[in-house]
């Protein structure tokens, strides 16, 4: 039986851990071509990949830099022809003081790495898609692009200028082909996570007290949603930033 996404690229950022790396592993098992950008080093993705008969490349990127996005889109495409998915995921997350404790240098770090960083993976998928004719992006925010979480003001505004940049490139796009939406995962099983969970007793106790499901989501279920709006069963879903948390939000 023929995979839905066999002869399609998907170029995916911060796929060297967590949901990303996940993602990358659900995008080569539907049959897409993998390219995995990260400024961690991606081998281990990329062998998880390879093991499975799948076909994968490792890009270093820092995704706040332009050259390094431009290059991985230019890789892409000398290597496998084309970048029909944009998984823009890379993110990290500072904070754990109130907004008057943050500092200018931290504000400027997690906004230039999730917000920047999304912003230019959009610029360089588009352009290339925009020639193709076609393309689907996907970005990673959060929950916390929807709502306001207490001492983690540069993590919020970031994630939320995410759920803006989808709206806008979502009209600037439509007529062009090419679709956009975001994941808004809540508290998902990941390294970074965990580190949170352990940095502080009572951030984990908080996080697993609030999850409306009573428990804490995993990176597959990222995975599978990312996958879904990658794919022609959400050909008229566009612009939407979608919860991803359990019902957190709903809160
Ligand atoms: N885990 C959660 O509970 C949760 C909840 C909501 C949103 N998110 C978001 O999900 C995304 C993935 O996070 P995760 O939980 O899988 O964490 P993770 O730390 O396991 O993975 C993040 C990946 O991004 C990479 N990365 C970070 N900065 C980068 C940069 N400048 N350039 C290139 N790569 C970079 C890291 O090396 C890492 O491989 C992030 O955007 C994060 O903000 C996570």
């Amino acid at each position: 039986m023929s995979k839905q996404f066999e002869n399609k690229v998907a170029v995916t950022t911060g796929s060297a851990s967590g949901m990303g790396k996940q993602t990358a592993i659900e995008f080569a098992k539907q049959g897409a071509k993998v390219v995995i950008a990260d400024w961690a080093d991606g081998t281990d993705t990329v062998n998880a990949i390879k093991a499975l008969g799948g076909e994968a490349l490792y890009v270093k990127c820092d995704v706040s830099k332009e050259a390094d996005v431009k290059n991985v889109i230019d890789t892409a495409v000398a290597t496998f022809g084309s970048v029909d998915f944009g998984f823009n995921n890379a993110g990290v997350e500072l904070g754990g003081f109130p907004l008057e404790q943050t500092s200018v240098e931290e504000f400027d770090k997690v906004v230039g790495i999730n917000l920047r960083g999304v912003f230019l993976c959009i610029k360089y998928e588009a352009i290339q898609m925009l020639k193709q004719g076609k393309g689907v992006i996907v970005n990673t925010a959060s929950a916390a692009g929807l709502v306001g979480v207490p001492s983690l003001s540069a993590y919020t505004a970031s994630k939320h200028g995410i759920v803006g940049l989808t709206k806008t490139a979502a009209l600037d796009f439509g007529k062009r082909g090419i679709r956009i939406n975001t994941v808004c995962p809540g508290a998902i099983r990941t390294p970074m996570l965990e580190d949170t969970m352990k940095n502080s007793a009572a951030a984990k106790e908080q996080i697993e007290a609030s999850q409306i499901l009573g428990r804490i989501g995993e990176p597959q279920e990222i995975a599978d949603a990312v996958i879904w709006l990658c794919s022609d069963a959400s050909s008229f879903v566009n612009g939407v930033s979608l919860p991803v948390d359990g019902g957190w939000v709903a809160q």
